[in-house]
């Protein structure tokens, strides 16, 4: 650990406690000058920390910002937010960059934040509106072994697990809509885009970007009706460092449970926390589209819809319109 960081680990352990310049120089084996100095470096990078010549140093809060050191603080996960972090103030894409990485050899749970995003990327090429500092935007690369048919589970859990961190953190009530937007009273709050990368019968990688709204105070005209967020349901702002976290943990949970016991291991929370079983709905697919009413997910994660015709239809991708 570098300096800067033993010095704020060390404020932050004793948060509410001065501490004199001459004890953190002896603790961190610098010179007072020098504990100066990383002290001024942690206020550029945003960090409030109050100074008086008779206390010394005193923590008094961390910046709003997704930084890697602070997503790691206090996380308790095994490999999910341990690995390299790829932090940005401002990228294209999370989604693309984690891609990038990946290629170049990136194990898994390495994860790309960005505070904004110029061009994040949503389902059929729309765009996720990505906002400065507003919301979370972020993207974990996973090699799981299994076969491509396998990877659209991974979507699943990583919906189940927005959901989770919505409702430990929140006072929000989420529902998934099958594939993978959670919705709150019916409005967006989440999208997860998951791209997977093949090699012969095996995935090669899966990168899981997701995109939640946290303190949107606004959203453009074209999204205003459809968009919602954290703070808009609920009148307050939310920790996007704390929400970061719980997520990467209840993450990591659902994907080994996933890995080790199969889909179902989580099918049956995926169902409770769905909203369209029973619905009538219409699907639209690249080729086709079909109007009929949910009966199921099965155990592959297809939704099974009853068709006007009263044919049962497996749907394993698609826009879906409720009615
Ligand atoms: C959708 O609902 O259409 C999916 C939206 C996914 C948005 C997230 S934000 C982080 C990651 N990077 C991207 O470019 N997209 C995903």
């Amino acid at each position: 650990m570098g300096t800067k960081h033993e010095l704020l680990a060390y404020l932050k352990e004793h948060q509410g406690d001065w501490i004199s310049g001459e004890a953190l120089s002896k603790r961190l084996g610098v010179s007072r000058a020098a504990v100066w100095k990383q002290v001024s470096k942690l206020r550029d990078a945003g960090y409030v920390i109050r100074s008086s010549p008779k206390r010394g140093y005193i923590f008094s809060r961390a910046p709003e910002m997704l930084l890697p050191a602070e997503i790691r603080d206090g996380i308790d996960t095994e490999v999910f937010g341990r690995k390299e972090i790829a932090y940005f103030s401002e990228l294209d894409s999370t989604n693309r960059k984690a891609k990038e990485l990946a290629v170049e050899g990136a194990p898994e749970g390495t994860l790309v934040v960005a505070e904004q995003q110029t061009k994040g990327r949503g389902r059929l090429r729309r765009n996720w509106h990505s906002p400065f500092q507003e919301g979370i935007y972020a993207s974990l690369i996973l090699r799981p072994k299994l076969p491509p048919a396998e990877a659209p589970k991974i979507t699943l859990a990583t919906g189940v697990s927005v959901a989770e961190t919505l409702l430990a953190i929140t006072p929000v009530k989420p529902a998934i809509k099958w594939p993978n937007d959670i919705l709150v009273n019916g409005r967006k709050i989440c999208g997860i885009l998951t791209e997977t990368s093949t090699e012969m019968d095996a995935i090669d990688f899966v990168v899981v970007g997701v995109g939640i709204n946290v303190n949107n105070r606004k959203f453009p005209d074209d999204l205003r009706e459809i968009a919602t967020s954290v703070y808009l349901e609920t009148g307050r702002t939310f920790d996007r460092v704390t929400l970061m976290q719980e997520f990467l943990r209840q993450f990591e949970r659902s994907y080994s449970l996933f890995l080790r016991s199969g889909f179902e291991s989580i099918g049956k929370r995926w169902r409770e926390l769905a909203m369209l079983l029973g619905k009538e709905v219409t699907v639209r697919m690249i080729d086709r589209t079909c109007r009929g009413r949910v009966m199921e997910l099965d155990r592959d994660g297809a939704l099974l819809i009853k068709s006007e015709n009263g044919e049962l239809e497996r749907i394993y991708s698609g826009d879906i319109q409720v009615h």
